[in-house]
């Protein structure tokens, strides 16, 4: 359903690598240093998506070390026009659940020292307009693919990015709920920032993994398997319908 023009990417990390694991990859460079992983393509029936695995291919890159200058670079040297950026997240507030997705409209950075602009010192400034950090022709379009694969998106709520790679403590995530948060995570930023510089579409598909810090009774570890799964299974679907020239 999505335009046949645009070249659509998928960035994603935690319980997702799995998805492109067999296609063969390329290797790209770019004047940030080279991506994570080499970015490979998946196909949804004839339609082809590139994809890169944020964390790498041994998933062994933590958030914060992640290149992310790079990796969104690459993509825009392949021609990519619109990123769908798919990460795990914990949910704060109370009417979401592990097992479900979300499609954030807002965000909230509290990552620090990381390499988060293509402005260095050697090309003319531009202060981005980051007002509305995700595209809404994107996210319209991801809502209603989910619509058609009558999955459940929650719709809006502000993406926490926290610096990671530990998670918060309870006293930190009162602190960002009083901030406005719904959802906390660790690599939205400075991945959604560097898109809009680079002149790309962005838009966040959240898989919600767990309750955050001191949310819940359990462990969070205890539910995150089966949660993954659960909202994976979901994400694929409303790709699936996204990416279906036939719907
Ligand atoms: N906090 C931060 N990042 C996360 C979480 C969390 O609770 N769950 C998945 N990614």
């Amino acid at each position: 359903m999505v335009k046949e023009e645009k070249k659509y990417a998928i960035v994603a990390g935690s319980g997702l690598q799995e998805m492109a694991a067999d296609s063969a990859g390329q290797e790209v460079n770019t004047v940030f240093g080279d991506p994570s992983s080499p970015i490979r393509e998946l196909l949804f029936g004839d339609r082809s998506v590139l994809f890169l695995g944020r964390h790498g291919d041994d998933f062994l890159i933590p958030p914060h070390k992640i290149n992310y200058r790079a990796n969104v670079k690459a993509l825009q040297q392949l021609g990519v026009d619109c990123i769908i950026g798919m990460n795990t997240v914990g949910v704060i507030t109370a009417d979401a659940h592990p097992g479900e997705i979300a499609l954030p409209d807002q965000l909230t950075d509290y990552t620090h020292d990381r390499e988060h602009s293509i402005y260095d010192g050697t090309n003319a400034i531009v202060n981005v307009e980051f007002t509305e950090p995700f595209s809404g022709a994107l996210r319209k379009a991801l809502l209603a693919a989910a619509a058609i694969a009558k999955v459940a998106v929650h719709n809006g709520g502000v993406y926490a990015v926290t610096q990671g790679p530990r998670l918060e403590t309870a006293a930190e995530v009162d602190r960002l709920e009083r901030d406005g948060a719904d959802f906390v995570g660790m690599t939205l930023m400075p991945e959604a920032s560097l898109a809009m510089e680079l002149g790309m579409e962005y838009a966040s598909l959240s898989l919600i993994v767990n309750y955050a810090a001191g949310r819940s009774e359990n462990a969070i570890h205890a539910e995150v398997d089966a949660s993954t799964l659960a909202a994976r299974a979901k994400a694929v679907a409303v790709l699936a319908a996204l990416f279906d020239a036939d719907a």
